[in-house]
């Protein structure tokens, strides 16, 4: 290993384990470009996800399934020159896992090469071929277990997972599989609490909830969904800590009327001429509009 210039440190997996080992909770935050990043960053989240939820609360599908992989990666560079400290994780969109493992190998060391320090893909035991071949080539999975999304058309919808015994039992089995395939973690989304908490006693990894109680080893949000962004109820799950969209729009709402009212830009905003350029332009004054020739004025 060769000598690198001095970075601030970045969270790395051991530190992801270690603080499960000291009894503190991991905290994930989605993020899809560098302001959003930088926000997540400043207020110490451990890890940030550029999730492929980008479909649905910045792009404006319906869904996750129109993402790809060339928007996947054109947000996750924003993220990365935003030089977070938190653990970067990079979410494979659909079809980015599904087809070889020669592409699922291209496109998850793809987001490493972008400066990722791991990955994150949907789904159990089918997954597991795939989860090995990148485990095999040096690059952190996070499995995602549950309610998830790119299934929308298989689920009918997004509904809470697991709650009748056999389906709970098939989610436990498969996030075992998925630690045994070398998964750092495994992320529970949409699961009753209770099976969430069997499932984070049972593991040795770290499990990380959205909508599954409290008892995982971690939480993580939407970014939009944690800052009010999104008009309308949020889902059960979410705790907005602010109404963003409130907020924003009232902000912007006062600017329109500031501008109306002549009151932006004040003096405060405004650039000012110097005071001898000022009595320069002060003495100018109007030549007769026949002395102004059209090639004097394409010449000045
Ligand atoms: O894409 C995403 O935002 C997710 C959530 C579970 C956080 O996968």
């Amino acid at each position: 290993m060769s000598h690198t210039p001095d970075t601030p440190p970045r969270v790395a997996i051991p530190d992801l384990h270690r603080m499960v080992a000291e009894g503190r909770k991991i905290v994930m935050l989605t993020a899809y470009d560098a302001a959003t990043a930088r926000i997540a960053d400043a207020a110490g989240v451990d890890m940030i996800l550029v999730g492929d939820s980008i479909g649905n609360v910045c792009l404006g599908f319906e869904n996750t399934l129109p993402v790809t992989m060339a928007m996947m990666n054109h947000h996750l560079e924003a993220v990365v020159r935003s030089r977070p400290q938190a653990f970067l994780l990079a979410d494979m969109p659909y079809l980015s896992y599904h087809v070889s493992e020669e592409e699922t190998l291209r496109n998850a060391g793809g987001f490493l090469q972008r400066g990722a320090q791991g990955v994150k893909l949907e789904g159990g035991r089918k997954r597991l071929p795939m989860i090995r071949a990148l485990v095999e080539a040096e690059i952190p999975v996070m499995g995602h277990l549950g309610l998830t999304p790119q299934s929308v058309n298989i689920m009918g919808g997004y509904k809470v997972q697991g709650r009748e015994g056999a389906d709970a039992v098939r989610i436990l089995e498969d996030a075992l599989r998925l630690q045994d395939a070398g998964c750092f973690s495994v992320l529970l989304e949409g699961v009753p609490a209770d099976l969430a908490a069997r499932i984070t006693e049972e593991l040795t990894v770290p499990t990380i909830g959205i909508g599954a109680g409290p008892r995982c080893s971690g939480q993580v949000l939407v970014f939009h969904d944690l800052l009010g962004l999104i008009p309308g109820r949020p889902p059960k799950f979410v705790r907005s800590y602010l109404d963003g969209y409130g907020l924003m729009t009232e902000a912007i709402s006062s600017w329109i009327k500031d501008i109306q009212d002549g009151a932006f830009p004040g003096p405060g905003e405004s650039y000012m001429l110097p005071d001898a350029a000022r009595a320069v332009l002060g003495q100018w004054r109007t030549p007769p509009r026949s002395s102004l020739q059209a090639g004097d004025i394409q010449a000045s």
